[in-house]
């Protein structure tokens, strides 16, 4: 019940599985998070343009006046957030930066993190390089991965600082219920906690799920650091646009720490950013409609193999449970890389106990994904 871990996940696995699949021409990477579909027009455009009229020069640490606006517009349309531009939200360099100084800023030495298991794993070093402690909250299968509201209260302690909530989540493409939701927020707000809501998965949900910002529910506001980014939503990785709301203080405190690792986050996509938020919005839908065609080839394809999954309601990923197949989640990994030139990394890379999974990505094309399915039934038939 009460487990605690100050392991760092072990990312080396995963790093060498990419190094092999580049050495191999056509190996498929069902690998890395990030979205194959191209950047929309209208924003690699906004980018030109800023590039061509000069606007490159520096911006402020807090990021330019003109997208801190478009952000506080786009968190009181979509997630209910009432944010001052000028003093609640931070620009950060993609929203990996956005978590790594938020839990520098946050925790001390001896601090203790709930955060859900299994999970992405750059919040552990972050939360031992601040000197604080992870406690573990398990999810499973059976619920679809929710994060129960009664296994989070049952760990909290005298040094409890935050909980994080991923949703939706990287790994398992769990959504947390709005009534868990609802329950969390109730007992961050008894227990006085803060929460931590990492929200990058936000626009896409599937099946009539809805995605919650934690923030928007009553008594929150003061009490979560609320980060999201473009790399996913706006298929932007490589432009590395995130972005960080909470309480003024806070924002100070972080934005102090950013003015020292980067200064601010690049000009050029920051305006690409402006034009991504306050343009046409359908993009999203159009990317939430291919990765939704592509989610059910995928589970299709892998409940054939006899696979099975909690339902991916979010995100753009598969965490499937490999046990039916014999073999942990390691060695399948090179097997499949090996005897079919698939990347799909083990379950291990997100948590120690995750051997029987494998979390599949789905941003790859549906033909590619086909092939992808029938070189993994080769390779599992023998
Ligand atoms: C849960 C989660 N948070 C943050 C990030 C960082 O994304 P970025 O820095 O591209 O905004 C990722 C990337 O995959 C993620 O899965």
């Amino acid at each position: 019940m009460n487990e605690r871990t100050d392991t760092v996940v072990d990312e080396v696995n995963i790093f060498a599985l990419q190094e092999l699949a580049a050495r191999s021409p056509d190996a498929i990477s069902l690998g890395l998070g990030d979205p194959d579909l191209p950047t929309p027009a209208h924003i690699v455009d906004a980018a030109i343009a800023a590039i061509d009229e000069g606007r490159t020069g520096p911006a402020p640490t807090r990021g330019l006046p003109e997208l801190r606006h478009a952000l506080a517009r786009k968190l009181l349309r979509v997630n209910g957030i009432k944010a001052d531009p000028e003093r609640e939200i931070l620009v950060t360099t993609g929203s990996q930066e956005a978590l790594f100084l938020l839990v520098q800023a946050l925790i001390e030495p001896g601090d203790e993190v709930i955060v859900p298991d299994p999970r992405y794993p750059s919040y552990d070093a972050a939360i031992h390089l601040a000197g604080g402690r992870i406690v573990l909250t398990p999810t499973d299968e059976r619920h679809d991965f929710d994060l129960d509201p009664v296994e989070v209260e049952a760990r909290i302690t005298d040094r409890t600082k935050a909980i994080l909530l991923i949703t939706p989540s990287n790994p398992t493409a769990g959504i947390i219920s709005p009534a868990n939701l609802q329950r969390l927020a109730e007992i961050a707000i008894e227990r006085d906690l803060i929460v931590i809501a990492d929200e990058i998965y936000e626009n896409f949900v599937y099946d009539g799920a809805e995605h919650v910002s934690i923030a928007s529910l009553p008594g929150m506001r003061e009490r979560t650091i609320t980060l999201g980014g473009l790399s996913k939503a706006y298929a932007m990785t490589g432009w590395r646009v995130g972005y960080i709301t909470a309480p003024a203080e806070f924002i100070h405190a972080v934005a102090g720490l950013k003015a020292l690792v980067n200064i601010h986050a690049p000009t050029v996509s920051q305006w690409a950013a402006v034009a991504a938020l306050d343009g046409p919005q359908e993009c999203i839908a159009e990317m939430r409609e291919i990765y939704d065609r592509r989610r059910k080839l995928v589970m299709d394809a892998l409940t054939g193999m006899g696979l099975t999954f909690g339902q991916p309601k979010g995100a753009f990923y598969i965490w499937a449970n490999i046990s039916s197949t014999g073999i942990d989640a390691t060695t399948l990994s090179y097997l499949l890389l090996r005897d079919a030139g698939v990347l799909v990394f083990p379950g291990t890379a997100f948590g120690e106990k995750w051997g029987n999974y494998m979390r599949f990505t789905l941003l790859q094309p549906e033909p590619i994904l086909e092939e992808a399915m029938e070189r993994m039934r080769r390779v599992l038939r023998g």
